[in-house]
């Protein structure tokens, strides 16, 4: 057992680390029926997402008794928006998997008013008994969600303006064209997260040693979000080599 105050495996490989990570969601989704999945986007989880449909595909899963909250948005775009998360997450498991609409939850980036937005996603989190599995992904700057790094963190879902890095790491989504992306995205607080009951979290690739290093060895601190991981008991983190170089 480690002394280090958060879990971590390292896998040899991306994909070892994403079909560990899709197996013991496997066991959550089996053990519980009408789990409640808060879900990140990025390009790490996509080859998660690749998986969990194959799963659903052969019977091992089924998603259609779960319910799901992703993580953040875009502000300032509707869910129709090729860019918008809610976009992404159609195209990479929604789209592919038999999970009813209304079991899905989403921030929507294109309300009149983010606070009044906020709250409801924090409502309808409530009444949904909270989240039992949280799946992080890493950003290189050690932000979740979109809790960027700064003097302060956020409690609860919030509006928060990007960093130049991140709108750089998520220009993919808009045609590779960085002004394009917005400049504020709604996310879940570090509170939030951190009332998960488990919490996984997938890093993959030396781009993110040493923000991985900064989580698990590091102090906490606001200037690197995912260091608050250290406070979860119950947290889990997946690397494939590159990323635990820093550890
Ligand atoms: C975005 C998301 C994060 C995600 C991060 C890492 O900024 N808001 O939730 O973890 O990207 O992305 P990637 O997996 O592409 O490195």
């Amino acid at each position: 057992m480690s002394s280090d105050p958060v879990t971590f495996t390292v896998f040899t490989s991306e994909r070892t680390a994403t079909r560990a990570l899709a197996e013991r969601l496997q066991d959550h989704l089996n053990a519980k029926c009408g789990l409640v999945l808060g879900l990140p986007t990025g390009r790490t989880p996509i080859p998660l997402y690749k998986r969990l449909v194959a799963l659903q595909r052969v019977g091992r899963i089924d998603l259609s008794g779960a319910t799901t909250f992703n993580l953040d948005e875009f502000w300032g775009i509707g869910p129709d928006h090729p860019g918008s998360y809610r976009a992404f997450m159609t195209r990479h498991l929604f789209g592919s998997v038999p999970i009813s609409p209304e079991r899905i939850h989403f921030l929507d980036g294109s309300a009149s008013d983010a606070a009044a937005e906020c709250a409801r996603y924090e409502d309808d989190l409530a009444r949904a008994g909270g989240i039992d599995v949280q799946v992080l992904g890493l950003g290189a700057n050690g932000h979740i969600g979109f809790n960027e790094p700064g003097q302060f963190l956020h409690a609860r879902t919030h509006l928060a303006s990007l960093k130049p890095q991140t709108r750089r790491a998520n220009a993919g989504l808009f045609g590779h064209d960085v002004s394009r992306v917005p400049l504020q995205a709604l996310s879940m607080g570090m509170a939030t997260i951190l009332q998960a009951r488990h919490i996984y979290l997938l890093a993959v690739g030396r781009r993110k040693s040493r923000a991985v290093r900064g989580m698990i060895k590091g102090p906490l601190t606001p200037r690197l979000p995912a260091s608050f991981l250290q406070l979860h008991h119950r947290v889990e983190v997946f690397v494939d080599r590159s990323a635990a170089e820093g550890l």
